[in-house]
């Protein structure tokens, strides 16, 4: 049985939704993020300030090739997954890819309070996020086999429209 893989950026819902999808179809929820933390017994926060990013993306990377490999799984991605070619790779062979596209607004409403994610520590998040997206937004879609907005909308709205489209 194909994996279904979330990708998108910090604050599209892809771990709430992953598990609520994962629970619908009741298979194993597994998230790249805490995966890596589980491995290496760190937080994100700590892996970045000891490794810098060069250090976590590729612990990344090889937890995304393991992760890949697995059957029937929903997988929820770091929104950094896909900047790498061999990421990018193994998501597609890995299985369905759904892009949750989700404006700089609403990323910044779902993460305003969040202290986990390292790259959202600078004075103006924002600028970062919209940087981001202007280079990730084009590697999300390359991938993805279901776009689906998920601005103003409920995780459970999101997960049923994923279902009907898969
Ligand atoms: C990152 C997103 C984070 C996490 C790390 C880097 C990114 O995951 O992997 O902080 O580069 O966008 P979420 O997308 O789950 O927040």
């Amino acid at each position: 049985m194909k994996n279904t893989i979330l990708v998108g950026p910090m604050g599209a819902g892809k771990s709430t939704i992953g598990r609520l999808l994962a629970k619908e179809l009741r298979l194993p929820f597994k998230d790249s993020d805490k995966e890596i933390e589980q491995r290496t017994g760190a937080s994100i926060p700590l892996i970045f300030d000891v490794e810098g990013e060069g250090g976590f993306r590729e612990r990344e990377r090889a937890v995304i090739a393991d992760l890949c490999q697995l059957e029937g799984v929903v997988l929820a991605t770091g929104g950094g997954a896909v900047l790498r070619e061999d990421n990018r790779q193994a998501l597609r062979a890995g299985g369905q890819v759904v892009y949750l596209c989700t404006s700089v607004d609403q990323q910044l409403e779902r993460t305003a309070r969040d202290r986990n994610r390292p790259l959202l520590q600078a004075s103006d998040p924002r600028s970062v996020l919209s940087a981001l997206m202007a280079i990730r937004d084009p590697l999300y879609r390359s991938i993805a086999d279901v776009i689906i907005e998920t601005d103003e909308r409920p995780p459970r709205m999101v997960v049923t429209e994923i279902l009907d489209r898969l």
